[in-house]
């Protein structure tokens, strides 16, 4: 899949704006704050009609402006014109200017893969932030696992009702309580098994990426789920977590929520039997981070039937000469590659040749064939 070009309005710091992209490498250079994240930001809300930024504020339309416009060009087999319209309380989603009004219809047609800075939280945060990771993951390539998880979050939900109330002394039907803890079970048991699949999978790409940028091996990533299961067979994780669910009644009945389950999950980097999160240097943590990323190519080709755009927020910093030739060397493949930095020099000069370079200033191009509107 390819994005031909770009055309922005009231976007963050934008006011308007035009960009051609080329089909292979694009550079986007400039100085801080001038506006390099919010271009590649526009290009992820164009596809997913959204922000995936979760540490920035969700402010997406120009400070003094009311109404946000991204338009695009996307080529994948046919070519298509995407638009998404942001006011304050409403969004408006076009596909060749007929409005579109399932999200799910609009986001099906696009594929991208993107990193940014604040992804490090990805090994430094919180653990929920590792299962966003995954549950969003998951649910762009299975619709299947987004339905499941919906309905397991309504159960989740139901079921802390539910234990809280019987906490609260309050007169309750228990073998209700018991249907739904089935029911949370057996959703549980589908979402343990898709992200073990999906765990083993990239298991099976990141430590070669993880090698060819580092010259390292040892890189895995190892799920860490909150009941030691013996298998990931649906009759083990059925019965171990509904022992554990019930070993654990009083203990949930105290705390009045639901202690094991996938929400309560988590999985790690780990770099030659050592937690990348405790042991990684800043430039190890990041290379794990881009590696995970860059992953999803293979995984989102093979189930998408087409490469993704790779969206590359400053990928450079804290990485060595050397780690910025072999990052480099892997990603120039046959995707497309939109890359930010403050710093063209840090890009190797072969590479400039055939890349398309994009200077921003303070919201505006000045250098390229593009034109400010
Ligand atoms: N809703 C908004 N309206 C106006 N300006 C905004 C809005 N949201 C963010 N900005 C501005 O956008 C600028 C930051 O842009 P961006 O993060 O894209 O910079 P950058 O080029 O990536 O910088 P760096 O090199 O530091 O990463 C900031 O000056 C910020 O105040
Ligand atoms: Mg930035």
């Amino acid at each position: 899949m390819i994005v031909k070009n770009i055309k922005i309005k009231n976007f963050r710091n934008y006011e308007t704006l035009q960009i051609d992209f080329n089909d292979n490498i694009n550079i986007v250079y400039g100085k801080n704050g001038s506006g390099k994240t919010n271009l590649l930001e526009s290009i992820y809300v164009l596809a997913f009609t959204k922000s995936h930024r979760f540490l920035i504020g969700n402010n997406l339309i120009k400070t003094g402006t009311d109404t946000a416009v991204v338009k695009g060009t996307i080529l994948n087999n046919i070519s298509y014109n995407l638009e998404v319209i942001l006011s304050k309380n409403n969004k408006q989603v076009k596909i060749d200017n007929d409005e579109v009004k399932k999200i799910g219809d609009y986001i099906d047609k696009t594929n991208i893969v993107v990193f940014y800075t604040e992804d490090l939280e990805l090994i430094k945060g919180i653990p929920s932030i590792r299962r966003k990771y995954l549950n969003s993951e998951l649910s762009q390539i299975s619709i299947n696992y987004f339905n499941v998880l919906t309905d397991f979050n309504k159960l989740l939900k139901m079921r802390n009702d539910y234990l809280k109330k019987i906490s609260d002394g309050e007169k309750v039907d228990l073998n209700y309580f018991d249907i739904l803890t089935e029911y949370f079970v057996a959703k549980s048991v589908f979402i343990y098994q898709m992200r073990d699949k999906f765990i083993q999978k990239l298991n099976k790409i990141c430590p070669k990426i993880y090698q060819k940028i580092t010259g390292h091996e040892g890189f895995e990533i190892v799920n860490h789920p909150s009941v030691n299961f013996t298998d990931y067979k649906a009759e083990t994780l059925k019965k171990e977590l509904t022992a554990m669910l019930e070993d654990n009644f009083d203990k949930e009945l105290k705390l009045k929520t639901t202690l094991y389950g996938p929400h309560r999950d988590d999985f790690d980097f780990i770099l030659n039997g050592q937690n990348l999160k405790n042991y990684g240097s800043q430039g190890q943590q990041r290379v794990a981070v881009i590696t995970l990323k860059l992953s999803e190519i293979e995984i989102l080709k093979d189930y998408k039937q087409t490469s993704p755009i790779v969206l590359l927020d400053d990928v450079f910093s804290e990485l060595d000469i050397q780690k910025r030739e072999s990052l480099l060397t892997y990603i120039n493949h046959d995707c497309q590659v939109i890359i930010t930095t403050t710093d063209l020099d840090s890009i190797d000069k072969s590479l400039l040749e055939n890349a398309k370079l994009i200077n921003i200033d303070n919201g505006k191009v000045v250098k390229g064939d593009e034109i400010n509107e």
